[in-house]
């Protein structure tokens, strides 16, 4: 079973097309966590677990949901990261959570995908040929991906140093509690209160009220709400203006992303 969560469709895109490649069953995680919904899994197959990376980890909320139910049958596991570039310490983090969970785990993946983080001055968003090449070459390597997991060979990742970790581990979760949080989205005059960021949020965090959207206490930042607004009416601080938001379904053939 092919697990994933997906703010942007990076990481929806990856995992769909493994879970393609294995002939196994996929399951976006957006309503489970939508819903607080903790009922157990049941896989014959190994699982494969798909996640963004946010502050250099995988996002702690997924983590946190992942710990909360139980992974029944198979007792095997793959990680899947997509990321800008930079995946820290996933690494670390799923083998303590294939620890925690009592699963064996067959090793971690990173897949270099477009970045999507608009409500950020840190990083450039990417420019379009970037943008292709990224996705052109990740397509390729699911491939190879593909079929070392049938095989059940163990995947190869980065090493991740000690100093890494311990930089990490502390600064993620602060960053992650004061850093992202919804208090400076709001929109502009181009909203028509259609509502479609009150049902792409996974925390059920915005509510639509006078056909304007409010943003509630719990936030991540996935950019669902601000990169699927069809009238690109939404707004972070003095963070967004101007700038492109990143879908990742604007760059793949229709039928790819369905
Ligand atoms: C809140 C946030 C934090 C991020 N932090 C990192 C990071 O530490 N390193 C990195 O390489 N990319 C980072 N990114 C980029 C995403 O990991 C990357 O674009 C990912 O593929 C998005 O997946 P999705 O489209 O499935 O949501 C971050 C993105 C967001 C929204």
């Amino acid at each position: 079973m092919v697990l994933y969560f997906s703010g942007t469709g990076n990481t929806e895109y990856i995992a769909k097309l493994i879970a393609d490649g294995l002939n196994d069953e996929c399951l976006d995680l957006f309503d489970r966590i939508r819903s607080n919904d903790k009922s157990p899994l049941y896989s014959e197959k190994t699982y494969v677990i798909c996640a963004p990376i946010y502050v250099c980890e995988m996002p702690i909320f997924l983590v946190k949901y992942l710990k909360s139910i139980k992974f029944n049958g198979n007792r095997k596991v793959y990680f899947v990261f997509t990321s800008g570039g930079y995946c820290g310490s996933a690494k670390v983090q799923a083998k303590l959570f294939s620890m925690r969970k009592n699963l064996k785990c067959l090793g971690c993946v990173e897949f270099v995908m477009p970045r999507n983080y608009v409500a950020n001055n840190r990083y450039a968003m990417d420019e379009e040929d970037v943008i292709h090449s990224k996705i052109s070459k990740a397509t390729k390597k699911v491939k190879q991906v593909v079929e070392d997991m049938k095989n059940e060979r163990k995947l190869k990742s980065r090493h991740v140093w000690l100093f890494e970790t311990l930089i990490i581990a502390p600064f993620a979760p602060v960053w992650t509690r004061y850093k992202l949080v919804a208090k400076d989205f709001y929109t502009t005059d181009q909203c028509v209160g259609c509502k479609i960021c009150e049902k792409v949020c996974p925390f059920n965090n915005i509510k639509v009220v006078d056909k304007k959207p409010k943003w509630g206490e719990r936030c991540t930042h996935c950019m669902a709400c601000i990169a699927k607004c069809p009238k690109k009416a939404i707004e972070y601080g003095n963070k967004t203006q101007d700038k492109p938001r990143y879908l990742l379904k604007n760059y793949v053939p229709a039928k790819i992303n369905d």
